[in-house]
């Protein structure tokens, strides 16, 4: 069966995507930024996913003011760069996976969240940038196919955060019950910190960032009740980007091993957050021997029934 093995957070500033493409990489500026992410780079090419989906936001390039759908899935075979204003960025072609795309569509939707289905859509920094910052820049092909996931967070109401932590736990039931062996790599993207326009422009929040990269690794639930308006008078009007991370969050173990941390201010105007959550196996596998609490079991036969009754229901529809 497929597997999420691994969480990724990474802002997606679009700044970074400009250094990238003119050649700036090396300049004492962006030098700090890059730097941090040369770990996280070799740690990708070590773990070499099959498949990787990207939660992120599209900035009205793919969904202009008049639609704008709160969780959109990527089903498309391929996903152009977007131009933002200044050309499509010069990296290649996303290629999607139509197939665990359609699946996880349907175990989702049948699980009660109701995604909208892209079967046609460009791409832009959101996306692009953290792929960069983990994958470099191949200039042919992205080493893995992608399944991107746009949320809206650029026009109120954006879900909540413990919405959004359930849509990771729906995510990770549908990546498990695909049925070819498959490692999957899950981003949330966006933040930190960050506002972009008003008298409080260029407001950075380390303090609060970093209490969230804390929560995000040892009690991600404690996140999941933090109010819209918190995210506003704390990080900032676009920190409410950071929602996205408990997408990612909610699709791993409660319990994850944090490998790598990465914190730096400022990258624009923006405050730079990556971190990079592993499920951990040999605790999950203790849990599973050692605990088998009363709970615990009820839990899992309630899922397993439910499971049933949606692979029964979407064969009777194919039928
Ligand atoms: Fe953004």
């Amino acid at each position: 069966m497929a597997k999420i093995i691994a969480g990724i957070g990474s802002s997606h500033v679009p700044a970074i995507g400009a250094a990238l493409d003119n050649g700036k990489t090396e300049e004492p500026y962006w030098k700090r930024v890059f730097s941090g992410f040369e770990k996280s780079k070799e740690w990708m090419a070590k773990t070499k996913p099959d498949v990787a989906i990207v939660v992120y936001n599209d900035h009205a390039s793919a969904f202009s003011v008049e639609m704008i759908p709160t969780f959109a899935l990527g089903c498309a075979a391929e996903f152009p760069p977007a131009d933002e204003g200044w050309g499509p960025r010069p990296v290649p072609v996303v290629k999607g996976h139509p197939a665990l795309a359609a699946h996880i569509a349907q175990s989702v939707i049948l699980d009660e969240f109701d995604l909208t289905i892209v079967n046609k859509m460009e791409v832009d920094h959101g996306l692009t940038v953290p792929m960069n910052l983990l994958f470099g820049q191949p200039k042919d092909a992205w080493p893995c196919p992608v399944i991107p996931l746009a949320v809206n967070v650029v026009m109120y109401p954006p879900p909540t955060g413990h919405r959004c932590y359930m849509l990771g736990k729906a995510l990770r039931r549908a990546v498990e019950s695909y049925p070819e062996d498959l490692k999957v790599v899950i981003f949330g993207t966006g933040g930190l910190s960050h506002q972009i326009s008003g008298p409080r422009a260029g407001l950075i929040n380390s303090k609060w960032d970093k209490s969230f990269l804390d929560n995000l690794s040892k009690d991600p639930k404690k996140l999941t009740r933090i109010p819209h308006l918190e995210y506003m008078r704390e990080a900032g009007a676009e920190g409410i980007e950071m929602v996205m991370w408990l997408i990612m969050r909610g699709a791993l173990d409660d319990k994850v091993d944090e490998v790598y941390r990465f914190y730096t201010v400022p990258a624009s105007n923006t405050a730079v957050g990556h971190i990079i959550l592993e499920n951990a196996r040999k605790a999950s596998s203790t849990r599973k021997v050692a605990g088998k609490s009363k709970r615990g079991s009820a839990g899992k036969s309630r899922q397993a029934a439910a499971r049933k009754s949606i692979h029964r229901i979407a064969s009777k529809g194919t039928r």
